[in-house]
């Protein structure tokens, strides 16, 4: 008898990153809108593709349709994570952890040992997600969102490229498989 091997409603649904291309913007500002209050408009995302050589961005595909991206800039020894977002309709499946995953990957594979980002004070998931990836609140960046004037952490996860760093990773990605 050959077993079923398809998927089950309980199946963990495998992102499929790649990195973004200018005619993924659409589709991207897409969830953008569904998922910040203050957003970027295209030709920032343009830029960012075409002209900043520091800057590399991603996109997640689940069945061909895209539904998360995120990026990074990478200077050197530090890192930065530039945005991330999940479609509002597939949160909470561990896709954003798999994108979170990838851009660290990216970054340590270019040689960064450290890397830093911004969330607002009211983000409690991002916050959470970033907290299991070993970042810690560094310091707080008063009023940094202009829309509503809210304070950013800034949130800093360091070593990167060393052993301890690298367990963590290897056990946190073994758990997300
Ligand atoms: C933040 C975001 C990318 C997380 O993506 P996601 O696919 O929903 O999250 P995942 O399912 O991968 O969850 C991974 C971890 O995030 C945290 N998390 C996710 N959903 C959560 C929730 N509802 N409550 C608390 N923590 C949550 C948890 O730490 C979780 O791991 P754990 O369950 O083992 O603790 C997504 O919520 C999003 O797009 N938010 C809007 C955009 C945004 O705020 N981006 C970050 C800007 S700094």
């Amino acid at each position: 008898m050959k077993a079923d091997l398809r998927p089950t409603a309980e199946s963990p649904r495998k992102l499929e990153i790649s990195p973004m291309v200018l005619d993924d913007i659409p589709a991207v500002l897409a969830i953008e809108a569904l998922s910040f209050q203050s957003t970027w408009p295209a030709n920032a995302f343009v830029n960012e593709l075409r002209d900043n050589k520091l800057a590399y961005y991603f996109v997640g595909r689940l069945d061909g349709r895209i539904v998360a991206y995120g990026g990074i800039w990478v200077i050197l020894e530090d890192s930065h994570v530039t945005t991330i977002a999940v479609h509002p309709d597939v949160r909470g499946q561990r896709l954003g952890e798999e994108l979170l995953v990838h851009l660290l990957d990216e970054a340590i594979e270019r040689s960064a040992s450290w890397i830093t980002l911004e969330v607002r004070e009211s983000n409690d998931v991002a916050q959470k997600l970033y907290r299991k990836y070993g970042f810690t609140v560094v310091s707080t960046r008063r009023g940094y969102y202009s829309d509503n004037n809210e304070s950013a952490l800034v949130m800093w996860a360091g070593n990167l490229r060393g052993t301890l760093y690298a367990n963590r990773l290897a056990a946190l990605k073994a758990a997300l498989r």
